[in-house]
Order: structure tokens, then C-alpha cells, then sequence
């Protein structure tokens, strides 16, 4: 770390990930009860480094990323960005929640364009930018379409657009592919891998599905149930570019039955006992 410092003093940034976390702890109170919903968690994207969150479901995943985008207050803990204290700031990260959340009364390049026009960059180079990027994702041809006219997988790829084109670096994607079906959510993960791999950007991506999180990331971070705290820390080692035939290697197919077991197991804890006549 030192080291880093010494050789970068004329960017600070450089050297530092794009986002450290650090012993983040938040209770949400209502009507007097108390609930721990994250217990001290830490962990890091470097930069241009494509990471995954795995966890049961009510672990406080999205109350991360509430917490990292400045929504919610920490009460413990801290959220750096290149380097710099941001905990409660907003607008430091581009943002795809768990819903697409198009606008249904905007155009497709309208929705795609909305993060450059809240950021008040130029429209013509905007909209040029995204009529490129909206061929290039299939969409060429929709421009002018609602998102109710489009399917499931059309308004996941136009709202990823809309996070990818954000001109913050920092990207958080929460649970994507979620909503839409396998067929479909395999052909998304392609499209997301190949997009990655051509035009990286630092990622921290919330998943329940273990193949997804190992087809895509350098890292995979596995969280316990509630209060979510990092049970483990996965370093993903498979070389880049990846292609969806590492899914069938030996290798891929260990790990995956590793993360599976550590889900099941976590999983498993959450459940009330059945009852046994
Ligand atoms: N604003 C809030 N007020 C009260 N409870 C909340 C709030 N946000 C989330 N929670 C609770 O925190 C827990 C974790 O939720 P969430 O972060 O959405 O989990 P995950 O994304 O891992 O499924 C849930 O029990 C949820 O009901
Ligand atoms: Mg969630």
C-alpha cells in the first residue's frame, strides 16, 4: 500500500480499487424491533475488476449496494471510491437494479440516454453514442420503441445499456437476469461476458446463480444469512477472455459443487425445522 503510494503521488486514484468497503454494519428498527441485517462486511473491486455477491435471499444484499450508492447510512463502517471517503454520497455509481425500471413513457433511446442527460452531456453526442451501442446489444432498429413493445431480455440489455453508458465507472448490478427465463438468461450471460471483456469496467454484480457469478468474475464473495457477513472469499481462476465452454471444465464444475454445498449449508440454517407429527 505504501509502496503504491510512493510511486503514484500524481494520481492518488491510481493504484487504489475502484471501491473498498469496509466493516459495514446496518439494523433497520421498526416498532421497536431491531434487525441485523449486515455485520461487518468488507471487500473490494479493483479497478476494471468484475466481481459477484452470492447469498441466501434477505441477507442485505441490496442494502449494500444502498449503502455503497449513498441511499442508506452505514452505522459502522466505511465505503471509499478510488481511494476517496464517499459513504452517504450519491451519484458516485451507475446503477441497474433489480427491476429493468425503464421509464414506460420514454422511448428506448430516451430510457438509454436518460443517465448522460441527468449528468448534462451534450445530446448529439449522447444520442449518437447510444443509436451505436443499442445495434451493437441488438436493439438497432428500436430506438423509437416503448419498452412495453420489447420482451423481457430486450429491456434487461436496454437498461444495462442505460448503466453501462452512466459516465460513472463503478457499476452495480443487482440480481440482472433475475426475471427472465433460463433460455433466455443464458444468452444474457454471453452477451454480458463478451461486453465485459471488450469494454471492462469495474463491476460488483449480486447473483444467486453459482454459474453465473463463476462464468463472470474474478471474484465471488459469498455472504451468510442474515445479518449477511462474508462467510468466504472466492478467487475465480479461470483466464480471460472466458467463454461459456469453461462451464463444462473439471475445474469450473469443482467449484461450482463447492459454492452450491456453501449455499445449501447457509441456506439450510435460515429454515425453520419442519414439523414432525
Ligand atoms: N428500509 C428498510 N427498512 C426496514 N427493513 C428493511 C429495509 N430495507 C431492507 N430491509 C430488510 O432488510 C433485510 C435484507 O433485505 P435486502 O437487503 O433486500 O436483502 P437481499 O437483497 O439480500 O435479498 C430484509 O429482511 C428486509 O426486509
Ligand atoms: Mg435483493
Amino acid at each position: 500500500m505504501l509502496l503504491s503510494y510512493s510511486t503514484e503521488q500524481s494520481n492518488p486514484a491510481a493504484g487504489s480499487p475502484a471501491l473498498e468497503v469496509k466493516g459495514i454494519s446496518k439494523a433497520f428498527s421498526q416498532r421497536r424491533r431491531v434487525t441485523k441485517v449486515l455485520n461487518d462486511v468488507s471487500l473490494r473491486v479493483e479497478q476494471q475488476e468484475f466481481v459477484s455477491i452470492v447469498g441466501p435471499s434477505g441477507c442485505g444484499k441490496s442494502t449494500l449496494f444502498h449503502i455503497i450508492g449513498g441511499l442508506e447510512l452505514p452505522d459502522a463502517g466505511t465505503v471509499q471510491m478510488n481511494g476517496q471517503p464517499v459513504t452517504g454520497r450519491r451519484g458516485q455509481i451507475s446503477y441497474m437494479p433489480q427491476q429493468p425500471a425503464l421509464f414506460p413513457w420514454r422511448t428506448i433511446e430516451d430510457n438509454v440516454l436518460l443517465a448522460g442527460e441527468i449528468k448534462g452531456q451534450p445530446q448529439d453526442a449522447a444520442r449518437e453514442e447510444a443509436r451505436r451501442w443499442l445495434g451493437k446489444v441488438g436493439l438497432g432498429g428500436f430506438e423509437r420503441a416503448y419498452p412495453h413493445m420489447l420482451s423481457g431480455g430486450m429491456q434487461q440489455r436496454a437498461a444495462f445499456l442505460r448503466a453501462l453508458l452512466a459516465p460513472q465507472e463503478l457499476m452495480l448490478l443487482d440480481e440482472p437476469f433475475s426475471a427472465l427465463d433460463a433460455l433466455t438468461r443464458a444468452e444474457m450471460q454471453r452477451w454480458l461476458l463478451e461486453l465485459w471483456e471488450e469494454n471492462r469496467r469495474s463491476v460488483l454484480f449480486i447473483t444467486h446463480n453459482i454459474e453465473e457469478a463463476l462464468l463472470l468474475s474474478s471474484r465471488i464473495y459469498v455472504f451468510s444469512g442474515r445479518p449477511g457477513s462474508i462467510l468466504h472469499t472466492v478467487e475465480v481462476p479461470f483466464p480471460r477472455p472466458r467463454r461459456e465452454e469453461i462451464t463444462d471444465a473439471p475445474e469450473f464444475l469443482a467449484l461450482k459443487r463447492q459454492l452450491s454445498l456453501w449455499m445449501r449449508e447457509e441456506q439450510a440454517k435460515g429454515k425453520i425445522p419442519a414439523v414432525t407429527p
